[in-house]
């Protein structure tokens, strides 16, 4: 059986990261991530982790940003071809390391149809917060049109 193994980002991993991230259906481009944003990310004290086979090809991912008053895990998925195969676990399991060792809270999104990732947070300890919607403004141009 094959082994994984969960380390931190490293720049050379973003094709593989960004492929990943597409076949998951993370990677809309409207979401403007990029390899600067990433690297910022870390900088602010956040990190990115990504899972690994033991041929070093990347296959799972968990993005941790930090705002100075709470986590947010986001971008957490596992290739396709490698689901269920409890890679998501360890990467939610390292991802609690890390925001234990922080000491911050820790809040993330999910879609209320998406059954695999709802099933996978709440084993970790994640609690539905209530009724909210999810609001963004995307297109900054928007700005100059309500001021
Ligand atoms: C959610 C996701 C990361 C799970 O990764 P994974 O490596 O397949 O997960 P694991 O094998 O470690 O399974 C962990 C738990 O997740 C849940 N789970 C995973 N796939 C599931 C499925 N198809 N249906 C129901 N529950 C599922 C189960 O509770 C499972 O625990 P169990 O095996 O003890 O029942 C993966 O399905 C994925 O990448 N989905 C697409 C991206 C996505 O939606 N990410 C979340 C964005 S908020």
């Amino acid at each position: 059986m094959e082994n994984f193994s969960v380390r931190d980002f490293l720049p050379s991993d973003f094709e593989a990261l960004s492929l990943v991230w597409s076949l998951t259906g993370l990677g809309n481009p409207a979401r403007g991530d990029n390899l600067e944003i990433i690297m910022q990310s870390i900088a602010m004290g956040g990190k990115l982790l990504v899972a690994t086979s033991s041929q070093g090809l990347v296959v799972g991912t968990s993005w941790m940003t930090f705002d100075g008053r709470r986590i947010h895990l986001h971008h957490f998925g596992v290739h396709p071809s490698y689901q269920r195969r409890g890679i998501g676990k360890m990467l939610a399991a390292e991802s609690l390391r890390f925001v234990k060792q922080k000491g911050y809270q820790v809040k993330l999104e999910v879609h209320q149809g998406n059954l695999a990732a709802i099933n996978l947070y709440k084993q970790f300890g994640f609690q539905r917060l209530g009724d909210y919607d999810i609001y963004i403004i995307r297109d900054l141009t928007v700005i100059d049109s309500v001021l």
